[in-house]
């Protein structure tokens, strides 16, 4: 957590404000924020990786990931699908519209680990929007990272969002964007097939790399066992999990992953630390 902006109480939120809503899928939209306090706005900082609590006012609080790029902390962006309580109050949120901000929280993602390594990113449905803060400070390092590549798989291909981002991902150097669909349709130009086929379209270098994944645990774990055989290292291999969460700061034990707190020693955790308890069903 950023200790200038945020040494005050952590369970105070942030004054923030909407500045835009885009439309992202059925029932997926991502909210631009501004926190409303100059001072607090000049102070925030974030990792890609790192997330926020959004506190609808009256309603209650959830985790979201910053998906906005880290260079430009002035406007936060979070992609969010609406599924209960609070994620369909702030559906109904437009621009001019009042919530409130408190984060950012947890470990992101390994950026100076993987600095000089190429970057292997793998991320299924919403699983995306974590990964992206670090594709845009990848980006915006051209020269301290080696090749990119996304793999990302849908369901289906109306499930696939961010479609200007990943245009204009396609067209940055040395970047590769690889797309999959459980299911295709006769518009769709990607392979079909699950997350991991992605994996066979790929040059060989990049297992030497570092990766980096998000989305359903199953996927995710699957995802893992493959790149092991392919020759990777448990040490770079990296994931984002997901668990309810309340205090964000390591106090309530909400989110407790076996021994591990995901708000604060996550949401990043190496294969290494973690695939033992992702062994052990229903944890
Ligand atoms: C570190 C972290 C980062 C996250 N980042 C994002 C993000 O970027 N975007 C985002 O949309 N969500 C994200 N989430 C998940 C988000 O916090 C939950 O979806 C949210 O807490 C649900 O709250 P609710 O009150 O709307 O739903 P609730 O009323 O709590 O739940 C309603 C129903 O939805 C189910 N549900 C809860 N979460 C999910 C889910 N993720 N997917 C499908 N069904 C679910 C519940 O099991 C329940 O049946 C993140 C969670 C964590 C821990
Ligand atoms: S959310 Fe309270 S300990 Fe992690």
């Amino acid at each position: 957590m950023n200790a200038v902006a945020w040494s005050r109480n952590p369970y105070l939120p942030h004054a923030a404000q909407v500045v835009e809503r885009v439309e992202e899928g059925r029932d997926i939209f991502t909210l631009r924020l501004r926190l409303s306090d100059a001072g607090a706005r000049a102070a925030y900082r974030f990792q890609p990786g790192q997330f926020n609590m959004l506190y609808l006012y009256g309603v209650g609080e959830v985790a979201i990931s910053i998906v906005s790029d880290p260079d430009d902390p002035g406007l936060i962006d979070h992609t969010i699908r609406a599924v209960g309580r609070v994620t369909q109050g702030l559906q109904r949120l437009k621009a001019g519209d009042a919530l409130g901000l408190r984060g950012p929280f947890g470990r992101g993602w390994p950026v100076e680990a993987a600095r000089g390594r190429s970057l292997l990113l793998i991320t299924g449905g919403l699983g995306c929007a974590p990964t992206t803060s670090m594709i845009h400070y990848a980006l915006q390092r051209r020269e301290s990272y080696g090749a990119l590549t996304l793999c990302h798989g849908v369901k289906h291909p109306g499930d696939l969002i961010y479609g200007e981002r990943i245009q204009s991902w396609c067209a940055a150097p040395d970047t590769q964007v690889l797309l999959t669909a459980d299911k295709g349709t006769p518009e769709w130009r990607g392979r079909v097939g699950q997350v991991t086929q992605t994996l066979e379209d790929i040059a060989p270098e990049m297992f030497k790399g570092v990766a980096m994944m998000c989305g359903p645990e199953p996927m995710m774990r699957a995802v893992a066992e493959n790149l092991l055989r392919r020759g990777m290292a448990p040490a770079d291999i990296y994931l984002s999990l997901e668990r309810n969460m309340q205090c964000a700061v390591g106090h309530c034990g909400h989110c407790m992953f076996g021994g591990k707190f995901i708000c604060k020693d996550g949401p990043v955790f190496s294969y290494t630390e973690v695939s033992a308890l992702l062994a052990v069903k229903g944890l």
